[in-house]
C-alpha cells in the first residue's frame, strides 16, 4: 500500500498557514499520507525582524535565506511571523524538486505568479497527481475567463479542485475556529471519488489505468482538453474523504462540495467587492454603506457566475457556503484588500502604494482581479451590467471617484 505525498506550492501568508494545517494532518494520518510535507518557497534573502524571538544578536541584521530560516526555526518570519510550523514541513527552494513524486499538489500563491510556476513544473509531476487550488483570482485571456483550477489542470494534464472560504490566514494560523469549502468534482474515470454528475459510473469501480481519449468536462460543463491518468489502486482513493482528512482540523471545518466554479468565483470576485467596501469605509460612510456594497457585490458575483459559468455554477454556493457570502463578509471586515483600499482613501494615495508600504511583500489580489475582470467585460460590451465591478476598476484607474459610487450603482438598480 502506498501513501500520498503532499506538496504545497507557495509559502506566503496563506500558503504557510495551509502548510501548517496539512502537515498536522499528514502527521495525524500516517496510514494515508507520508508525514513529510514539501513546501515550495520562492527563495529570498530575509532579515529576521528585531522583535522576533528568532532574532540573533550575534548574526544581527545579516540577511539569510528564507528556506534556511524556516527549516531551522520552523517559522516563516516574513510571511507568517509568530507562528510555529510543524517540523515535518520541509521548505524547498527548488520547485521541480518539491513537486517530484507528489500525488497531491496544493497550489497556494498569488495568482499573478501561477503561470510561471506551472511552466516550470510541467513534465516534472507524476501523471496521476491531483491538485487543489487555494488561489483567489480568475485567469483572463483573449479567449475568455477561466478558473485557476481548470487552467492549472489543463496545463499540467491533471485534475484540480478548489479550496476557498472565509479564511483570513492569520486567524487560522492562530487556530481560531473557521470554516472552508472544498470543491472537488473529478471526471468519471476517477470513479472512486463520488461524482454528482448524472450518469457517472458506479463509484465502487476502481480505475487504475488511463482511459485513452477520455475527456474531462470542466467546471463549465465543456469538454476540456485534459486527458487524465488514473490513480493507481495501491494508493488510498483520492476522493472527498481523503481531501477532508487532509484539510480538516478542529479549528478548520471543511465542507466538501462539487461546484468548483462557484467556489473559485466566490474567492476571486469578493476581492473586487472588498476594495469597494474599503473605499466607502475610507470615506467614513459607515456600516449601512458597506452593507449596500456587499449586497450589490454579491448580486454581481452571482450574475457573473450564471452568465459565464452557467451550466454548473449554483447560486447556493454564493449564498450558503463559506466560499460565498461568508468570505465576502470577512473580507469586507478585515481582509487586506479592504484595509488597503480604506487606507488609500483616508490618506489620498493609491491602493498600490499602500500595498507596497504596508504589506511587507504580501500581494493584493483584488486590484489585478478588478483590472482583469474589467478587460473581459469591456471586450464584450458588458461593463454597464456590472456597475460595481466597473466602478472599482474606474476608481483604481483614477477615472471615477469614490463619491460617484452611489450614482453608478443606482443606474442599474432603479
Ligand atoms: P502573500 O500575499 O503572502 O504573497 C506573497 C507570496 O508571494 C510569498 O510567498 C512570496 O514568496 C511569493 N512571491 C513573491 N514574488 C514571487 C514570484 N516572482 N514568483 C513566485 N512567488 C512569489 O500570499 P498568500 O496570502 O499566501 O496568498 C496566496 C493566495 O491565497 C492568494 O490567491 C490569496 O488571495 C489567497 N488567500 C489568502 C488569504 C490570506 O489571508 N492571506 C486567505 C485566503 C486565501
Ligand atoms: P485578503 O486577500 O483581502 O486579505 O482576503 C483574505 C481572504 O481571502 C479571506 O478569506
Amino acid at each position: 500500500e502506498k501513501k500520498h505525498k503532499v506538496t504545497i506550492v507557495g509559502s506566503g501568508n496563506w500558503g504557510s498557514t495551509i502548510s501548517k494545517i496539512v502537515a498536522e494532518n499528514t502527521r495525524a494520518h500516517p496510514d494515508v499520507f507520508e508525514e513529510q510535507v514539501q513546501m515550495w518557497v520562492y527563495e529570498e534573502d530575509v532579515t529576521v525582524p528585531r522583535d522576533s524571538k528568532h532574532y540573533d544578536a550575534v548574526a544581527g541584521d545579516k540577511p539569510q535565506k528564507l528556506t534556511t530560516i524556516i527549516n531551522d526555526k520552523h517559522e516563516n518570519v516574513k510571511y507568517l511571523p509568530g507562528i510555529t510550523l510543524p517540523s515535518n514541513i520541509v521548505a524547498n527552494p527548488s520547485l521541480v524538486d518539491a513537486v517530484r513524486g507528489s500525488t497531491i499538489l496544493v497550489f497556494n500563491l498569488p495568482h499573478q505568479f501561477i503561470a510561471k510556476v506551472c511552466d516550470q513544473i510541467r513534465g516534472h509531476i507524476v501523471p496521476y497527481a491531483r491538485g487543489i487550488s487555494c488561489i483567489k483570482g480568475v485567469n483572463v485571456s483573449d479567449a475568455g475567463v477561466s478558473l485557476f483550477s481548470e487552467w492549472i489542470g489543463d496545463g499540467l494534464d491533471i485534475y484540480v479542485g478548489a479550496l476557498s472560504g472565509a479564511n483570513i490566514a492569520n486567524e487560522i494560523a492562530a487556530e481560531k475556529w473557521s470554516e472552508t469549502t472544498i470543491a472537488y468534482d473529478p471526471p468519471p474515470m476517477d470513479s472512486r471519488a463520488p461524482s454528482p454528475r448524472e450518469g457517472s459510473p458506479n463509484p465502487s469501480v476502481t480505475v487504475t489505468e488511463a482511459v485513452p481519449g477520455l475527456r474531462h468536462r470542466d467546471a463549465r460543463g465543456r469538454t476540456s482538453k485534459t486527458k487524465l491518468t488514473g490513480v493507481p489502486a495501491a494508493y488510498p482513493p483520492l476522493d472527498h474523504e481523503c481531501f477532508r482528512t487532509l484539510f480538516y482540523r478542529p479549528y478548520f471545518h471543511v465542507q466538501m462540495v462539487s461546484d468548483v466554479a462557484g467556489v473559485s468565483l466566490g474567492g476571486a470576485l469578493k476581492n473586487i467587492v472588498a476594495l469597494a467596501a474599503g473605499f466607502v469605509d475610507g470615506r467614513g460612510w459607515g456600516d449601512n454603506a458597506k452593507a449596500a456594497i456587499m449586497r450589490i457585490g454579491l448580486m454581481e458575483m452571482v450574475k457573473f457566475g450564471k452568465e459565464f459559468f452557467g451550466e454548473t455554477v449554483q447560486s447556493a454556493t454564493f449564498t450558503e457556503t463559506s466560499a460565498g457570502v461568508a468570505d465576502l463578509i470577512t473580507s469586507c471586515s478585515g481582509g487586506r484588500n479592504f484595509r488597503c483600499a480604506r487606507k488609500a482613501v483616508e490618506k489620498g494615495i493609491s491602493v498600490d502604494e499602500v500595498e507596497r508600504q504596508d504589506l511587507n511583500g504580501q500581494k493584493l489580489q483584488g486590484t489585478t482581479t478588478a483590472y482583469e475582470v474589467n478587460s473581459f467585460l469591456k471586450a464584450r460590451g458588458l461593463e454597464k451590467d456590472y456597475p460595481l465591478f466597473t466602478a472599482v476598476n474606474d476608481i483604481l484607474r483614477g477615472k471615477k471617484q469614490v463619491d460617484d459610487i452611489p450614482a453608478l450603482v443606482a443606474a442599474v438598480d432603479d
